[in-house]
Order: C-alpha cells, then sequence, then structure tokens
C-alpha cells in the first residue's frame, strides 16, 4: 500500500487535505471497470467503447462536474472534456489531459494519471473560488493505445483534425467496425470533423504521464521533465506461404509463413539494437487456424518501430522492409502490410519544459531530463500547439504495459504540486 496520509502541513503550518490521496482513489476506483474476458480474471483491459469504456467516460465526466468545471461533456469520439471557465471570458485556455482506455492486461496509472492529476488541481481552485487569466481544459482522450481497431491516438488525433473518415470502415476482431461501435455508444461519427481544436485559442499542451520506464526509480527522483518524445511508426503485417504437410514437406521444399516472421524478428531485433537507442517490437504474432502437423501457410504479424528522431527511425524502418524484401524473396513467401500509424519525434517546447523545470526545482526536486520512448497524446497536440511533459516515477523497475506497473500517492501529490505551480507561473505572466 502506498497511499499517503490524509492531511499535511502547509507552508503556513495550516492543514491541508493530501490530493495524491484522491488521485489515488480515481485511480483504483476507475480500474474496477474491465472488458470482459479480463474482468473475470482480476484484469484491467478497457479498450476503445466498449461498456467498460463508456462507464469510464461516465465516471470520469462526474468527477469532473463534481470537481466544479463549468463545462462537462463527452464529445463525438469519445474523449471526456471538462472546461474550467477563464477569468475574463475572451481568455485563452491551458489544454491537458491523457488516455483513459488501457492496453489488455495494462496497468492503472498509464493515461488515467494526467486526467486526474489536473483534475485535482482544478478542485483546489474551485474550492478557493480562485479564477485564472486562462482557462483549464482538461480532455481525457478516449483512445491512445491501438488495441481495438488499427487506427490509433483517436482521442487526440481529432482534436487536431487528423481523424481519416475510411477508419470508421475498419472492423474489430469480432467484425463490428468503428462506426457501429460509435453509434452503438451514441457517438455521432460525423461530428469528429467539428472537435478539432483551434490553437489560437490556447496556450499550450501539457500532459503528466507515469514514466513508463526505469530511469526515475534507479535514480530515486519521483519527478522528470521530458526533452522529447520519440518518433515511431506501426505496421499490420500478413505473410502468406503455402499450408502443407508438416511430415512429409521435407525442409528445403516449405514455404512456411512463421518461419519468414521469425527471420524478420531476428533482423529486426538485432537492427535496433546496433543504434543502442532504436527498438522494434512484435508485440502480435499468430498462425490463424494453425495445427500442430501443418507447415503454416499463414501469419499474421504486427511491427512496432522508434527511435529518437524521425530520420533515424526512417533508417530503421528502411531497413527492416528491405530485408523482408530479402527474406519474402529468398523463402518463396510474400508479405502484404499496411502501415497503422507514423508518429514523428516531438520535441518539447523550451519555455514548456522550463515551466515543468522551475515547477520541480520549487518541489526542492533536482531537475531531472529525460527523452520518452513511449508514445503520448501529446505526440499529437505537438503539431499545432507548443507541448512539455512531466513524468511520475513508477515502481518496480518502472514497468509498464504491465499489471505491477505502480507509482504511491506520494509522487502524484508531488504531480499535482507541480501542475499547481505551471498554473501560477502561467498566471504571473
Ligand atoms: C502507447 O502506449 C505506445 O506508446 O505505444
Ligand atoms: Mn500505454
Ligand atoms: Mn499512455
Ligand atoms: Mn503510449
Amino acid at each position: 500500500i502506498h497511499r499517503i496520509a490524509e492531511i499535511r502541513l502547509n507552508d503556513k503550518f495550516g492543514i491541508e487535505p493530501v490530493l495524491g490521496n484522491d488521485v489515488w482513489d480515481w485511480q483504483e476506483a476507475l480500474a474496477e471497470y474491465s472488458d470482459p474476458g479480463f474482468a473475470e480474471k482480476g484484469q484491467l483491459t478497457v479498450t476503445y467503447l466498449t461498456d467498460a469504456h463508456r462507464a469510464c467516460a461516465q465516471r470520469i465526466s462526474a468527477w469532473m462536474r463534481d470537481c466544479g468545471f463549468d463545462e462537462v461533456f463527452i464529445d463525438a469520439v469519445g474523449n471526456v472534456v471538462g472546461r474550467y471557465h477563464p477569468a475574463a471570458p475572451d481568455g485563452r485556455y491551458l489544454l491537458t489531459g491523457s488516455h483513459y482506455d488501457t492496453v489488455r492486461n495494462g496497468g492503472k496509472y498509464d493515461g488515467r494519471l494526467g486526467i486526474f492529476v489536473p483534475m485535482a488541481s482544478v478542485r483546489e481552485l474551485h474550492r478557493a473560488g480562485r479564477r485564472l487569466p486562462f482557462g483549464i481544459e482538461v480532455v481525457a482522450f478516449a483512445e491512445e493505445e491501438g488495441q481495438r481497431y488499427k487506427a490509433t491516438f483517436l482521442g487526440s488525433g481529432a482534436l487536431i483534425g487528423d481523424f481519416e473518415p475510411e477508419w470508421l470502415e475498419q472492423q474489430d476482431a469480432d467484425g463490428i467496425t468503428m462506426r457501429a461501435a460509435m453509434l452503438h455508444a451514441g457517438l455521432n461519427p460525423d461530428d469528429i470533423p467539428a472537435i478539432e481544436r483551434d490553437p489560437s485559442r490556447y496556450l499550450g499542451f501539457v500532459e503528466v504521464h507515469i514514466e513508463q520506464g526505469p530511469v526515475l526509480n534507479e535514480l530515486d527522483l519521483p519527478l522528470g521533465v521530458v526533452t522529447s518524445i520519440n518518433a515511431g511508426e506501426r505496421y499490420f503485417c500478413e505473410m502468406t506461404g503455402m499450408a502443407s504437410h508438416a511430415g512429409t514437406t521435407p525442409m528445403n521444399r516449405r514455404r512456411d509463413a512463421a518461419m519468414a516472421v521469425a527471420e524478420l524478428a531476428l533482423y529486426a531485433e538485432q537492427r535496433a539494437a546496433r543504434d543502442g537507442d532504436s527498438v522494434a517490437t512484435i508485440g502480435q504474432w499468430e498462425v490463424p487456424n494453425g495445427s500442430i502437423n501443418v507447415v503454416p501457410g499463414r501469419c499474421l504479424f504486427s511491427l512496432d518501430m522508434r527511435a529518437p528522431t524521425d530520420a533515424q527511425r526512417d533508417a530503421l524502418v528502411a531497413d527492416v522492409l528491405a530485408e523482408l524484401e530479402a527474406i519474402t524473396a529468398r523463402r518463396g513467401v510474400h508479405c502484404s502490410w499496411e502501415r497503422a500509424m507514423s508518429g514523428s519525434a516531438a520535441p518539447s517546447h523550451p519555455a514548456w519544459q522550463q515551466r515543468w523545470e522551475r515547477a520541480v526545482e520549487a518541489l526542492g526536486l533536482p531537475v531531472l531530463r529525460l527523452p520518452s520512448g513511449a508514445g503520448h497524446d501529446a505526440r499529437k497536440l505537438h503539431a499545432i500547439m507548443p507541448q512539455a511533459m512531466l513524468f511520475v516515477r513508477g515502481l518496480n523497475a518502472g514497468i509498464s504495459h504491465n499489471p505491477l506497473e505502480s507509482t504511491t500517492a506520494d509522487d502524484m501529490q508531488l504531480a499535482v504540486d507541480a501542475f499547481t505551480h505551471v498554473l501560477n507561473q502561467l498566471s504571473e505572466q
């Protein structure tokens, strides 16, 4: 248990509630919702527009109303939006938030922490009856993880006008189109273009996120300031060979689709490792209708490749795809692929990064700057406005996309304090 005491002394030795506990409780309460097939096993899985996902959106909306946001609504793509109005009606907004969907059997904090930290901060403003010269818009993004459909970053993508109507025809594993899922959830996909934000109405975008890596934990630091988000690219691929009898097909006559993927996987691993800071992952790898006595005729697999710069990622992708060509030619198999995502590296905006640095300093903590290997909604918003992220330490060596993902209410409290400090800096400008 990493929850902390209910109260603390503030600078003036008055007693104040500890917000980190509320963030903790919201995390726990939201983690009660999970998709069928996972809920029964006590695993956390919330994928786009399932019943659990819709329940999360309703719950977040209710909490936002309780916190004193002036406007709370669910938009056409399923984002939960809370607006705390500025002192003057024509004031601009600070945009912040993160996603509430999860990977399969994921952790409680990935994404959600970046919704609850600003929510706690807004609640304190509301309690104090305080308005800032700018408004605060917290968005709980509906989809970032790319689990149910091939298209991903649907929530933050919609805010920058990056939502292709053809994605609506994509099907999930059960053949349900994205359009049908939206209509079932009471969303109107025709309204998605209207979600696009006008950047002139915003100061910028900040996102709080659990680090999802070992750095802060190893250095025993609760907070870190992000310098840049890595570039990434994702592919869904289908290798086709020839299914044949496992007992009678000699090794040199096989056109084994899965072995071709195996060869590619080992190449991708070595090629990414050569860079030192690139990564390549085949996270899905399936022989549909495979049998113990049949040489695989088909193999479906995914390919995720990331690097700190676009150029380094492009070189990695080019080498892996060239090797794929060579392997398929040599083995007499064929591979078709579709690129499901391509995200440019997103360096933090210097002035915004500095605001996080000042906030961390003000908490009496050393400033640790680090890049983000994971993708984030901030990478999307980067296309239209300045952005910078704050990382919160993860325990258990920072493991993430795993149920062991963990942090503490103390660290959540520090994140709320840092966020509030950024609000104060912006108010004084
Ligand atoms: C999503 O969480 C990603 O970084 O791949
Ligand atoms: Mn994630
Ligand atoms: Mn995330
Ligand atoms: Mn991510």
